[in-house]
């Protein structure tokens, strides 16, 4: 009775600090996060290539090739592992004869999909590899089913991959490549429910099952081969590709978007936006977890060998686009609830690595929960930028189980959402890293590891005053990572996390 009152007068007088436990079990190491896990998405769209990754050969802005020296510079530092282009809903109506050769003959096309803007197809396949061979990643193509053909696909694909000094080998050389481009993952069509021709699961399936059967390469030049999927609640895609062409296909693509408000017609301010959508959109990104769960329930059942990968190949948030821009470019602030996404996903994804090999983020640059935001010659990196920054560690890293002890609850209204989410992993270099994310914009939490020892240990985080922090280009730095103290007691180690913020934790020498 005396202990709970003195607990109690401790609480009122702010004293008592609420904690969390986070138990680590090194001895049973899980399954190894794909690299891949942290791929983009770069689609010809608003000004994702062209001004904000591509600006041309002739442009005063320094680059290579083409490609900006300030924004390649940055991605560099991410490790970007693989980046898939060229759409999206342009994936379908792509067609890969008009971006090679001399880029003053290459035809200009309507952009129907984004904006109605002039694509004059400056960036094509050469280009697109310069782009992944100066990041140092891979290359994922993604294939045109709705306006094109399994033929088209083939023969993009013998362009690309064949050593033969047949025709197409032959142009690629002609157009400046000798030896053979390496392509990691090929995706026949994009969104075969929507943008990529309103098919029904079935009617998709035989299609791929068809393409598939042409999309021959040379020995040990196979692409993985994507299955275009579902995408929200709905697991009718996953069910059909996973019966239907399992024997066919790598993995199966899945889409979802996190939007403050759920609703597509007005979907929330990136900035400025009320208190309550900073929980709604962590609330609406935490449904990631079930869309994974209930996807993987129907692979487990249709493929328990675990062959099929699950590729989440577009996620992110998606907002009102900025005032007095492009409604079709898509260009977003981001601010430090972005990154606050971002990191509750990467978790997600940690926690589902044995099917979750790859996902993409909508999108690299100056689209959706970009990376990096341009303007002319200026550039800034955004909060997600940092994120994928402080996690380049969980690449290619081994997951480590972990229980929370203590946990409290976010809530607002009816709703809520666990405060802290948290992922363990033993990194290449040998270290254990530990991220965690703290959702509550108001409320400090103390966090504890249990099981990594109380070695060494340093750690970053993420965090601001504001809800909406974000860089602009006046201000670029307003929202970057600080080293925070870890502490050492008792074997264990604490963190004192700051509301609202983001932390990875590094232990060992
Ligand atoms: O990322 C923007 C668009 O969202 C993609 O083109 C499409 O696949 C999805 O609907």
């Amino acid at each position: 009775m005396k202990k709970t009152m003195i607990a109690l007068a401790l609480l009122t007088a702010g004293l008592a600090q609420a904690a969390t436990t986070v138990k680590i079990d090194t001895a049973k190491p899980g399954p190894v996060i794909n690299k891949d896990v942290y791929g983009q998405f770069a689609e010809h769209l608003g000004t994702g290539i062209y001004g904000g990754m591509w600006v041309g050969p002739q442009s005063k802005i320094p680059n290579t090739r083409g490609w900006r020296n300030d924004v390649i510079g940055a991605l560099k530092k991410l490790h970007v592992p693989l980046v898939r282009w060229p759409g999206g809903c342009f994936a379908d109506e792509y067609h890969w004869r008009e971006g090679i050769g001399p880029r003053n003959k290459r035809p200009v096309k309507i952009n129907t999909t984004w904006g109605g803007v002039d694509e004059n197809n400056a960036v094509g396949t050469h280009e697109f590899f310069d782009l992944v061979e100066q990041l140092g990643a891979d290359a994922y193509v993604n294939g045109n089913l709705g306006t094109g053909s399994p033929q088209e696909m083939a023969e993009w694909l013998e362009y690309m991959t064949s050593d033969n000094k047949s025709t197409l080998p032959e142009l690629r050389r002609k157009n400046g490549r000798d030896k053979p481009f390496k392509v990691a993952y090929f995706a026949v069509g994009n969104e075969a429910w929507g943008c990529g021709g309103n098919m029904k699961p079935e009617y998709y399936t035989n299609l791929y099952r068809q393409s598939v059967t042409f999309l021959k390469t040379p020995a040990g030049a196979r692409p993985k081969m994507v299955a275009s999927g579902g995408n929200d609640n709905d697991t009718s895609w996953t069910e059909e590709l996973s019966k239907s062409a399992k024997n066919m296909t790598d993995g199966i693509s899945f889409h979802y978007y996190t939007i403050p408000t759920g609703k597509w017609e007005v979907k929330g301010a990136a900035t400025g936006f009320p208190d309550n959508e900073w929980f709604s959109t962590l609330h609406a990104t935490l449904r990631m977890e079930d869309h994974i769960r209930n996807n993987v329930k129907v692979l487990d059942k249709n493929d328990p060998e675990k062959k099929l990968g699950f590729y989440v190949d577009e996620w992110g948030t998606w907002y009102d686009v900025e005032k007095g821009t492009n409604a079709g470019f898509l260009y977003q602030q981001n601010t430090l609830r972005d990154a606050v996404v971002a990191a509750l996903n990467f978790n997600i994804f940690h926690d589902h690595a044995d099917r979750v090999r790859m996902t993409n983020i909508a999108q690299m640059v100056n689209v959706l929960q970009a990376m990096v935001l341009t303007d002319n010659e200026k550039m800034l990196l955004t909060p997600t930028y940092h994120a994928y920054e402080m996690y380049v560690p969980f690449q290619g890293a081994t997951t480590l189980p972990l229980s929370l002890e203590g946990n409290r609850k976010y809530s607002s209204g009816d709703k809520s959402i666990p405060q802290v989410s948290a992922s363990a992993a033993r990194g290449k270099d040998g270290k254990i890293y530990v991220a965690l994310v703290n959702t509550n914009p108001g409320e400090a939490e103390e966090v504890n590891i249990d099981g990594v020892g109380a070695g060494k240990a340093s750690a970053r985080v993420l965090t601001a005053n504001a809800m909406d922090a974000h860089n602009t280009f006046a201000k670029p730095d307003a929202v970057k990572p600080a080293p925070i103290a870890v502490q050492s007691s008792g074997g264990k180690l604490t963190v004192k996390m700051p509301a609202k913020s983001v932390v990875v934790v590094a232990v060992g020498d």
